[in-house]
C-alpha cells in the first residue's frame, strides 16, 4: 500500500469554498463540515444568488452569518468583480480585511451572469488592488463560443492569455488562477512570478472527462480533462513549493438541480472529506504511476494542504494539528436539511479520515 497509514500534519486550509446565501437551508449543512474534513480556514467564494456579494457591507454581513454557523473557523471574504466596485470600494475592502475579489467571465460557470465581458473597463480597480495588496481570483475559462471553437475542454487554455495580459499590465496584482485544470494551465503559473498561485481542487486530481459525462455529480466547471492533465495536476501538488495550493472549489448543489429537468448545475461537493479526498488521489495516482511515492513528502502535503495557501493571503501558520487515517471515513449516500439534498463526491465510498488533536 502506498503511502503511510496515518499523517500528522498543521490543520487545513481551503482557499476556494462555496457555501451559498447564509443563513440558509445550504449553508447550514455545509458549513459545518468545513472543520470535520481538517480545515480551519477558508477563503469564501462571493457567486451568491439572486444578488452576488458586491459590497463591502454584504461582505461582511455573509462573514457574521458564516460565524454564527461555525465561529471556530476563519472566513477570508470576497466580492464579486462587478461594474458597481469603484476604487473606493477596494480600498474599504482592504480596510475590513477582505481578502479578494473574483471574477468571473459572463457566461463561463454558475451564477456568472453578472460577470465580466472584459476587464478593460476595470483598469482603476485593477490598479487598486494592486496597490493595495487585495488578491485577484480568476475563474480562469471563457465562455463555450460554438463560433470561437471553444468548448468546455479548451476554455480553460483559451483563458491563459487573458492571464498573462493581466500580469503584464499589473506586474504586482496578487493572482490566483482558480481550480487549475489542464497541463497548460500549470505551465503557465509556474511560469509566472511569485505573485502569481493556483488552486487545485481535491476532485480534478482523480477525475477525468469521462467520469463527470458519466456522472452528473461529478460534473463541474472548469470540467475535468484528460489523464495528462490530471498528471501535470498532482505533479504539481507535490512539487508546488508555494506556487499551488489548495482550494476546494467545493460546490454544493441540491440534487434538485443536479437531476432536475433543466441543465445540470456545475459543481462537485467536497467539503466533509476534501484533506481524505486528496490523499486518495495521491495513493491512487503512485499506484498508476503517475507520481514518485517518495514524492509524497510530509513537508510537501503540509504546504499544499495548509501552509502555502495560508503565506500567500498572509494568513497566520495554523495553529492546531490533525491526523488523517487511511480508510478512517466513509462518505454518506447525501447530506439532507431544511428540503435540501446534497450528495457528496465519493458517496459510499471509504476515504481518509480526520482527527483533530
Ligand atoms: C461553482 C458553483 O457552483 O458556484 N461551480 C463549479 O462548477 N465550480 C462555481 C465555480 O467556481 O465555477
Ligand atoms: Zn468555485
Amino acid at each position: 500500500m502506498p503511502l503511510q497509514d496515518s499523517y500528522t500534519l498543521p490543520a487545513a486550509a481551503d482557499m476556494h469554498v462555496h457555501l451559498r446565501n447564509a443563513p440558509g437551508p445550504i449553508a447550514s449543512l455545509a458549513t459545518p463540515t468545513i472543520r470535520r474534513a481538517g480545515i480551519d480556514t477558508v477563503f469564501v467564494m462571493p457567486n451568491l444568488a439572486p444578488r452576488p456579494v458586491v459590497s463591502v457591507a454584504e461582505a461582511l454581513a455573509y462573514k457574521d452569518a458564516l460565524q454564527q454557523l461555525d465561529s471556530s473557523v476563519t472566513y477570508l471574504m470576497s466580492l464579486y468583480l462587478h461594474e458597481s466596485i469603484t476604487p473606493d470600494v477596494i480600498r474599504e475592502a482592504k480596510r475590513a480585511g477582505i481578502a479578494g475579489v473574483k471574477a468571473y467571465p459572463k457566461g463561463a460557470t454558475t451564477n456568472s451572469q453578472w460577470g465580466v465581458v472584459s476587464f478593460d473597463p476595470f483598469h482603476d480597480v485593477l490598479k487598486a488592488m494592486e496597490e493595495e495588496g487585495i488578491v485577484l481570483n480568476l475563474h480562469g475559462e471563457v465562455p463555450s463560443s460554438a463560433a470561437d471553437g471553444v468548448t468546455v475542454m479548451n476554455a480553460e487554455i483559451r483563458f491563459i492569455p487573458v492571464l498573462k495580459g493581466l500580469v503584464e499590465k499589473y506586474p504586482k496584482l496578487k493572482i490566483v488562477l482558480e481550480h487549475c485544470t489542464s497541463a497548460d494551465a500549470v505551465e503557465a503559473v509556474k511560469a509566472l512570478g511569485e505573485n502569481v498561485v493556483g488552486t487545485i481542487t481535491a476532485h480534478h486530481l482523480s477525475l477525468l472527462v469521462d467520469d463527470w459525462s458519466a456522472n452528473v455529480h461529478h460534473y463541474c466547471k472548469p470540467s475535468a480533462k484528460s489523464p495528462e492533465d490530471r498528471r501535470a495536476l498532482l505533479n504539481a501538488v507535490v512539487t508546488s513549493n508555494g506556487k499551488f495550493f489548495l482550494g476546494t472549489d467545493s460546490a454544493p448543489h441540491d440534487i434538485t438541480s443536479k437531476k432536475g429537468k433543466g441543465n445540470t448545475a456545475a459543481g462537485v461537493f467536497t467539503q466533509p472529506y476534501a484533506i481524505g479526498y486528496v490523499l486518495t488521489a495521491l495513493e491512487e495516482a503512485i499506484t498508476r504511476g503517475d507520481i514518485a511515492e517518495a514524492s509524497v513528502t510530509e513537508d510537501a502535503l503540509a504546504g499544499f494542504l495548509s501552509g502555502y495557501g495560508r503565506q500567500f493571503y498572509g494568513v497566520a501558520p495554523a495553529a492546531r494539528q490533525i491526523r488523517v487515517t487511511r480508510g478512517g471515513a466513509r462518505v454518506e449516500e447525501s447530506l439532507r436539511g431544511e428540503g435540501v439534498e446534497i450528495v457528496p463526491f465519493r458517496a459510499g465510498e471509504t476515504t481518509w479520515g480526520v482527527e483533530w488533536l
